[in-house]
């Protein structure tokens, strides 16, 4: 008895404890043996035995409750001491981040815009048929959906192509005069120097109810807005054909790399293409139940921008995530 009195108050940890309460306090354990005993005694004993006996027991049980409660908050200690977390410590705060090329151009595509007083709108990435191909004046069967080799979804649904959507969308929730610029990735299916299946594009719109815009507002913002991005650079507009915009034109600037003598970037032309533009097909002023407007548009893909200024040659080099070329845009 004795001896398991030093192994209660000795027990170094919860389970040391647990085996000193069975052997002591268990069916089989010390003192059921000691009370085993009483049936064996004679009767006059039996009394003084049995209060000797509980009262040994309640002194044993009293330091077990006291040795079972130091060792659980032992057990705190040691858990708070193991986890602790020193936040004061810090690591390499020298190493910043820093925006990908990417996102770095198209920021000051939109501030540009910002500034001209257009609004930043958003669209579903997912599209229906209609948002991105038939009100755009893109029929179904239209030889002209060629031009965009498209992802679809099983459920009829599809990775929008281009950033026109969001046009149709703004239109159909909001009434002219509309300003407004649509950011954001676009999908097709294409893998080459100069095509990854994701890219981003910026969308703009400009649509009046009082007085007609004309081909000389397009001009001139996309030609200040050129100058604006890349410098001192030549812009010109080439007539060409997108189904959304009549007449529509492709846009040029004289190749900032070799200043128009023509060299390997710009197939030696002397010029980069950089933008598609137009004037509002009424066709789709029709889809989204416009009347007596009229606008512009233009889009453009921010990784071809992207890769002129920062002399980027292969786009795919953009998206694998390699911090030999991310760390020389910081
Ligand atoms: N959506 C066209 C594309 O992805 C780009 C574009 C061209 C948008 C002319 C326009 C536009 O709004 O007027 O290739």
């Amino acid at each position: 008895m004795k001896e398991l009195e030093a192994k209660i108050s000795q027990a170094g940890s919860l389970e040391e404890l647990e085996k000193v309460r069975i052997e002591l306090f268990g069916k089989r354990g010390v003192l059921a043996l000691e009370f085993a005993k009483l049936k064996d005694i004679p009767n006059s004993e039996k009394k003084s035995f049995a209060e000797g006996l509980n009262r040994k027991k309640g002194e044993l049980q009293r330091l077990y409750e006291k040795a079972l409660a130091r060792l659980k908050e032992k057990r705190i200690e040691d858990i708070l001491k193991s986890e602790i977390l020193d936040v004061s410590l810090y690591g390499n705060l020298d190493r910043k981040g820093a925006l990908h090329p990417v996102m770095e151009t198209m920021d000051r595509i939109i501030e540009y815009f910002i500034a001209m007083n257009f609004s930043v709108e958003d669209g579903p990435k997912i599209e229906d048929d209609f948002h991105n191909f038939e009100a755009l004046n893109l029929p179904k069967n239209h030889p002209a959906r060629d031009m965009q080799d498209t992802f679809f979804c099983r459920d009829g649904k599809l990775l929008r192509t281009h950033t026109s959507p969001v046009q149709i969308r703004t239109m159909l929730e909001q009434k002219p005069p509309i300003r407004i610029i649509a950011p954001g990735a676009v999908f097709r299916k294409d893998y080459d120097l100069t095509h990854t299946p994701m890219f981003h594009q910026v969308e703009g719109l400009v649509v009046q109810d009082k007085g007609e815009v004309s081909f000389a507002n397009l001009k001139y913002i996309l030609s200040d807005f050129l100058q604006y991005m890349f410098g001192d650079v030549e812009v010109r507009f080439r007539p060409s054909f997108f189904p959304f915009t009549e007449p529509s034109a492709e846009v040029d600037i004289s190749c900032i790399f070799c200043r128009g003598d023509g060299c390997r970037v710009c197939s030696h032309t002397g010029w980069l293409e950089v933008l598609g533009c137009g004037i509002v097909d009424p066709n789709v002023f029709k889809a989204v139940g416009y009347k007596d407007v009229s606008g512009y548009a233009f889009g453009l893909g921010v990784e071809r921008f992207a890769m002129l200024l920062h002399r980027i040659p292969d786009l795919r080099m953009l998206f694998e995530g390699d911090l030999r070329l991310l760390e020389q845009f910081r």
